[in-house]
């Protein structure tokens, strides 16, 4: 039997419109808990350096609240090591960060940074937390995730959706299989496979359909989408998407 891929809702800008009125309101923990009555099987929240969504105590209230589990996504810093280690989330998936970017742009760049990289691995996995390294799906940064001893790599789907998006189908039709070929190469050095970023209904579907992949982490298609669906409905569609694809329909 084909293994279900996990779905991990990212819930980062409900507190990107809460902090554009410097209010409570809408509560991320509120959203973190509909989204799993709605089926997310688990939460994942990034604390920003720059503090411009997630706060600290969303990370204490997510982790006190949520039943399921919390996947924190961090730059490797010593200041970002300490929250992680007190709050102590089930995952940790350790990305890039630079404060004048949108969003996440790129993947770490382990094979570089494997020096400065290493204890975070390490200390992390020694209080128990499942790390993840959030990489493009290059053959270099898997093998040097591999030699991290990172259990778990996050391919960033963001510049094939990018190439779709903007209709650059042979683009995105080479993005789509450097994903299909490092979701292969992440499995057979035995390293649990996830996917995010940029996703939508048909991204969620076409990534689904690759055996390896184990998890996908949606965040900003779906918080969209709520305003329109709300957000019960639009992880209901998700999650038929996420099926349909994993079935082969
Ligand atoms: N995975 C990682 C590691 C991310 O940094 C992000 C964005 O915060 C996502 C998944 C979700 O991306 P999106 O919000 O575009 O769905």
């Amino acid at each position: 039997m084909t293994q279900r891929v996990r779905l991990g809702v990212n819930i980062d800008h409900v507190a990107t419109v809460r902090n554009a009125r410097g209010g409570a309101l809408p509560d991320p923990v509120r959203a973190a808990l509909a989204a799993i009555e709605a089926g997310a099987d688990g939460i994942t929240a990034h604390l920003r350096e720059d503090r411009r969504h997630i706060r600290d105590d969303d990370m204490i209230r997510l982790k006190a609240a949520i039943s399921k589990p919390l996947n924190f996504e961090m730059a490797a810093t010593e200041q970002m090591l300490d929250i992680a280690l007190a709050v102590r989330p089930h995952a940790v998936c350790l990305v890039p960060e630079k404060r004048t970017e949108r969003t996440t742009e790129g993947g770490l760049d382990v094979a570089g940074a494997r020096e400065h990289l290493a204890p975070f691995v390490a200390e992390l996995s020694r209080a128990g937390v499942r790390v993840s390294l959030f990489i493009e799906p290059d053959a270099q940064a898997i093998e040097a995730a591999a030699a991290l001893r990172a259990p778990v790599v996050e391919l960033h789907t963001g510049a094939w959706r990018h190439a779709a998006d903007r209709g650059e189908t042979a683009r995105a039709r080479r993005e789509f299989e450097r994903l299909r070929d490092g979701a292969a190469r992440a499995a057979a050095l035995g390293i649990e496979c996830h996917a995010g970023h940029g996703l939508d209904y048909e991204g969620a579907r076409e990534i689904a359909a690759l055996p390896q992949i184990v998890e996908l982490n949606i965040g900003h298609f779906l918080i969209g989408e709520a305003i329109f669906v709300g957000l019960s409905a639009a992880i209901a569609t998700m999650r038929a998407a996420i099926d349909a694809g994993r079935a082969g329909a």
